[in-house]
């Protein structure tokens, strides 16, 4: 049996193949469908989830490979009712076109700022450049991150929720 830690909680994972991809024991077995299925083969960014606060694509990470190490989703960014950042700019942005690609944007975009706290347009280009948009939202994904970038260095890593929605699906919380 393996044990996996995702956004702070334990999972057992009995009877898994250790090969089985990260993204298919979240979605399929664990009910976890904010992290989404693109291409599975490590090129559009839908997958996009932190292992280790490092993003990764979770349609080529065998969950064998993960016991003892944090797993952070879509549905661990937020801190209960408070919005990271990111998620808060993405909304006052209204970033979401359809919507598919927006949680693995939202995840490199938050790994981005953890490391950079005060990106140029140029390192924002370069970091979100593995996570494709077919809607064309590219847009609005540099302003918002660096609104959230402004918002971070104005009031910390997390502000307080003013009238948003953790439950929004634009930010990966439902199919
Ligand atoms: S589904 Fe993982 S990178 Fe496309
Ligand atoms: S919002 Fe539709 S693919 Fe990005």
């Amino acid at each position: 049996m393996m044990q996996i830690v995702i956004n702070g909680q334990s999972h057992n994972l009995q009877g898994v193949d250790p090969e089985m991809p990260l993204l298919w024991a979240l979605r399929d077995l664990l009910g976890m469908v904010g992290t989404k299925y693109g291409c599975g083969v490590a090129q559009c960014g839908a997958c996009t989830v932190w292992v280790d606060e490092v993003p990764v694509r979770a349609c080529q990470m065998p969950v064998g490979t993960l016991t003892g190490r944090t797993i952070t989703t879509i549905e661990g960014l937020a801190e209960g009712d408070v919005l990271h950042p990111v998620q808060s700019a993405w909304i006052a942005h209204d970033v979401a076109q359809c919507g598919y690609c927006q949680a693995g944007q939202i995840m490199s975009a938050a790994a981005l700022l953890q490391r950079d706290p005060n990106p140029t347009p140029e390192a924002i280009e370069a970091a979100m450049a593995g996570n494709l948009c077919r809607c064309g939202t590219y847009t609005r994904i540099l302003a918002a991150v660096q609104s959230a970038a402004q918002s971070l260095q104005a009031t910390g890593f997390y502000e307080v929720r003013g009238g948003t929605d953790a439950s929004d699906s634009s930010l990966g919380k439902a199919v």
